[in-house]
């Protein structure tokens, strides 16, 4: 079991700059997230989900505000926590197993085991081009996990995949998961799947963007398929899009 973590977004805010004026996209976040619990953001398009993950990766500045991962600040350029997105971002010069080994982190036994985990064995020789779009996601979602990360981030990882690969996707994501038992953020436009992986679902919305409503998702692991027809599951989805629509 690995040590648990602890992120802690602090009163964050931040603007962009736009032609000389500011612009405030993200306003007064304040949450909590401890490891092992898979939190989604969810938001209309532009409300500031990519930004968000963008501050918490360090990858952009807070205007205002802090960013902490076990009590340390996490700073522009931190290289711990791997974050995937939802365009193709394997190495297409890299075989497979040398897209994980890359990072110094990831020994070859380690870069086998998480291929087993994503089904990938068998492809871990060859390069990224021989692979379906699917099978790319598998080896992104691999990278991530290998290296023992304090978390992983996620951009809207399934948004360009089609419904039967994404949900198959789902399910490995909550299987990989369960492996490492990490804190996992993601960000996504779709409800059904914010609801049928997180713990939380954290819903922002509003010009600047602020969390309107976390909801807490009460379904015991593993969750299966079926829980999508669930009258609960429903309810629940109704819950989230009328707050998604009023905002
Ligand atoms: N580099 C930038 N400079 C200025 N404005 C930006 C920049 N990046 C994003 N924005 C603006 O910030 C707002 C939030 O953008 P962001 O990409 O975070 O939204 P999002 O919720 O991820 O949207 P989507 O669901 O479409 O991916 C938008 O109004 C966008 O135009
Ligand atoms: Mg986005």
């Amino acid at each position: 079991m690995p040590k648990r973590t602890i992120l802690h977004l602090e009163q964050l805010h931040k603007s962009y700059s736009v032609e000389g004026k500011d612009f405030p996209v993200l306003e007064n976040i304040d949450l909590t997230i401890k490891s092992p619990e898979i939190v989604s953001i969810v938001g209309r398009s532009g409300c500031g989900k990519t930004t968000l993950l963008n501050v918490i990766a360090g990858f952009l500045q807070p205007t205002h505000g802090k960013v902490y991962l076990d009590g340390k600040e996490v700073h522009a350029n931190d290289q711990r926590i791997p974050m995937i997105f939802q365009q193709d971002t394997v190495f297409p010069w890299l075989t497979v197993h040398k897209n994980l080994t890359i990072n110094p982190l990831v020994n070859a036994e380690e870069s086998h085991q998480w291929l087993e985990h994503v089904e990938l064995g068998e492809k871990k020789h060859i390069h990224p081009k021989f692979l379906s779009g699917g099978m790319r996601k598998r080896v992104e979602m691999a990278r991530a996990f290998a290296g023992k990360p304090p978390m992983v981030l996620a951009d809207e990882p399934f948004g360009f995949l089609d419904p039967v690969t994404k949900r198959r996707l789902q399910g490995l994501l909550s299987e990989v998961w369960a492996k490492q038992r990490t804190i996992v953020l993601f960000s996504t436009h779709d409800v059904e799947e914010s609801l049928i992986l997180s713990d939380r679902v954290v819903v922002l919305g509003g010009s600047p963007a602020r969390i309107q409503r976390i909801i807490s998702i009460p379904f015991l692991r593993p969750r299966p398929e079926s829980l999508r027809f669930e009258p609960e599951f429903q309810h629940l989805r109704k819950e989230v899009e009328e707050i998604l629509e009023m905002k």
